[in-house]
């Protein structure tokens, strides 16, 4: 049998993407369709005293106009991350009410997407403001509530015999800035009611088993007469697995015009109406013996969210499984300001958490005198402090080794400003990148054709990320058949729960499930080999074999703490007099446990690593202080990396299969790629300049 789990395998959907084929939501040709544009909030703090449609009413091919005075009715849903899930706790157009500016306060429904635009821009609103809040400075902070059930905060050992017991001391505050969500897809929906109770949606989500819970909740419906179908998403990064406002509005007002209704969101729309990762400012101590050794660390955090969700970005969450320390201590506070909700974004928590921590113990390094690879091998952790289990399969210090090794670490030289290239000062720096390990309940179908194909169907979702080839992949090694011979259908909760494509999880979750469903087909059909099942069924001229299987995880999670681990190592060139950084080369060694796919998961490092330049350079959004909105709001003026910012990203995979995780020793790939970006980049520029730049991005009037 041919191994295929492992190699570098084409993309099941790169035909289709490439050609066009792949249907997006905003793409589906539904008979009929009518057109939604979101009325939004021009002020950010306040109450709508009056608003005036009639003008809008009477506009050319205009159908509704819906405000909070006609809202169409929702039944708020459990909220829970288990049963449903809405972004923003507060339902669209529940009153007259203002939390931010861009808020959706009407949505216009006209026969063409162009009138509904036109006479949008028709509905006179006079509001009465108050001055919004959107300085954290000025905010007062509360302790966010647990997520997930575990609290913001942590506390072993004691800090201040910690601090006298270190001969060597550091403590720094770091800055990360807002950063817009900017998925190639935008966001759209098509809400499409077949008669009164039964509706089908046409969204990009992470989650459609989740999603058509969450919308049959909404409108009072069994589940199954809720469809949601997303076979391709074009990016979502963890802002598209819940229903958003105006999702919800879509699907009320396409039941109240009993028509086909689409609403897409401008980009503009998108900087409130859609997430973002949230501010954060973090204080890091540490204290350490001459040695190198730790005794303490402790990570204070602030960040921030909107008046009517609670997020608090988990920067906290990486503090307990990085080093080793006798006294420990974490803390977040947040405040509530006059902005958009805010949300999950590649790595929300561990991204900003190690750009913290990563740049602090870079720091320590330098005050210590101890090569900054070496200082995290010394510290390294073989428990979650804060779990008390042992990590599973930890290869941590090997990426570190052979990261070192690939970059030519060793060659470094120890004083900043030591190294020049045609006129430029070049730096070296790095940085470790962490995930952790997770998996969900995952069901699968198999089917076998008389004309030797094998069909695998599941609701979990491709987000580009390469499920659909990962599940091809799995299947053909299961199978013994060429990838050619299998067909992947994904995305549509009419097919098995394959629960969410977030949180790195996806592959995980599908593989042992695939794995076990094509077991269970062969088993079934009382033969070996899927080449015997064709013959069978030809011979007995039976349509199909089929077989359902589920994987979930199970009691390894009370032994083992599973996380992943990495190691970037970068080099910059920066030209002083115009403060022009530039990343010339990077390293990147990942231990994610069993490597699927050689080709998408080096494909979701390097994207990881690109996102990590754009916040480690340019991505940042302000708020205007007169009006609170983004000054920033399309992809012209939110800056992020184009190719010609991006050099060679040398991507390699160590350690062994995690089998205390699942049969496949599978830990999945994603948002670790982008963790440490940031840190490894400020770490060179240090090395480079001798500055060091706690505030990002590190734009350029910051290296001047
Ligand atoms: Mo990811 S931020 O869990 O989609």
């Amino acid at each position: 049998m041919s191994k295929v789990i492992g190699t570098a395998v084409n993309r099941k959907d790169g035909r289709a993407k490439v050609t066009g084929t792949a249907t997006y939501a905003a793409e589906h040709q539904i008979p009929n369709l009518v057109h939604g544009y979101l009325v939004t909030a021009n002020i950010a703090n306040g109450q709508i005293k009056s608003i005036d449609t009639s003008t809008a009413e009477k506009s050319v091919g205009v159908i509704a106009v819906f405000t909070h005075k006609n809202a169409p009715k929702v039944f708020m849903p459990s909220n829970d991350f288990v049963t449903s899930k809405i972004y923003e706790a507060r339902l669209p157009l529940s009153d007259n009410k203002v939390h931010y500016a861009g808020q959706i306060i009407g949505l216009v429904v006209a026969d063409t997407f162009e009138r509904a635009r036109d006479a949008a821009h028709l509905v006179k609103v006079e509001y009465t403001a108050q001055k919004p809040l959107i300085d954290v400075k000025q905010a007062s902070l509360k302790e966010p509530p647990p997520q997930f059930g575990e609290e913001l905060k942590f506390e072993k050992g004691n800090i201040t015999s910690g601090m006298a017991s270190g001969t060597t001391k550091f403590a720094a505050t770091y800055k990360t800035s807002t950063e817009l969500h900017a998925p190639m897809e935008p966001h759209a929906i098509i809400a499409h009611w077949q008669d009164a109770d039964s509706l089908t949606v046409y969204e990009p989500s992470q989650w459609v088993a989740g999603t058509q819970r969450t919308y049959a909740e909404l409108f009072g419906l069994p589940t199954e007469r809720v469809r949601i179908v997303t076979p391709f998403l074009g990016g979502a990064f963890g802002c598209k697995a819940f229903p958003w406002p105006h999702g919800i509005l879509c699907a009320a007002a396409a039941r109240q015009v009993k028509r086909p209704l689409r609403v897409v969101l401008s980009r503009r729309q998108m900087t409130a109406n859609s997430g973002h990762r949230s501010e954060t400012e973090q204080l890091i101590s540490l204290a350490a013996t001459a040695d190198g050794s730790l005794t303490v660390i402790d990570h204070q955090v602030k960040s921030s969210t909107s008046p009517v969700d609670t997020f608090a970005e988990p920067c906290t969450g990486i503090t307990p499984v990085m080093y080793t320390t006798p006294n420990l201590r974490m803390k977040q506070e947040l405040a509530v300001l006059n902005i958009g909700t805010p949300t999950f974004m590649r790595a929300p928590g561990e991204n900003p958490g190690l750009w913290a921590l990563e740049s602090a113990m870079d720091e320590l390094a330098w005050q210590l005198k101890i090569d900054p690879v070496e200082l995290r091998l010394k510290n390294e952790t073989k428990e979650h402090q804060r779990k008390g289990q042992p990590f599973s399969a930890k290869y941590f210090a090997d990426c570190l080794r052979v990261g070192a090794e690939q970059f030519g670490w060793k060659d470094r030289p120890k004083q900043p400003r030591s190294l020049t290239r045609d006129g430029k000062l070049i730096g070296w720096g790095m940085a470790a990148a962490t995930f952790p390990g997770l998996r969900g309940k995952a069901t699968v179908k198999v089917r076998l054709l008389p004309d030797g194909t094998a069909h695998i169907l599941t609701a979990g979702n491709d987000m580009g990320t390469g499920a659909y080839t990962v599940v091809a992949a799995t299947a053909a090694e299961e199978l013994g058949l060429p990838v050619e011979q299998i067909r992947v259908e994904l995305g549509d909760s009419l097919l098995p729960d394959g629960g969410l494509a977030g949180g790195s999880m996806m592959t995980a979750s599908l593989v042992p499930a695939v794995m076990s469903a094509c077991q269970q087909v062969l088993k079934t059909a009382k033969v070996k080999t899927a080449q015997e099942a064709f013959t069978n069924l030809r011979q007995s001229g039976r349509s199909a074999l089929e077989a359902t299987a589920s994987s979930a995880p199970g009691a390894e999670a009370k032994k083992w703490a599973f996380q992943s681990w990495g190691a970037h190592f970068c080099e910059v060139s920066i030209d002083e007099e115009i403060g022009r950084l530039r990343v010339t080369r990077w390293v990147s060694v990942m231990n994610i446990g069993q490597v699927i796919n050689a080709k998408t998961a080096a494909s979701q490092v390097r994207g990881g690593v690109i996102m990590g330049i754009g916040q480690a350079l340019m991505e940042e959004s302000h708020l205007d202080p007169n009006i609170g909105y983004p000054v920033v709001y399309d992809l012209a003026t939110y800056h992020f990396p184009a190719h010609a910012d991006i050099p060679r990203i040398q991507v390699a995979f160590v350690g062994q299969p995690d089998l205390n995780f699942n049969p496949a020793g599978v830990r999945g790939v994603g948002e670790i790629g982008i963790t440490g970006v940031s840190a490894a980049i400020a770490n060179a520029v240090y090395h480079a300049t001798g500055k060091r730049i706690r505030d990002l991005p590190i734009t350029p009037d910051k290296l001047l």
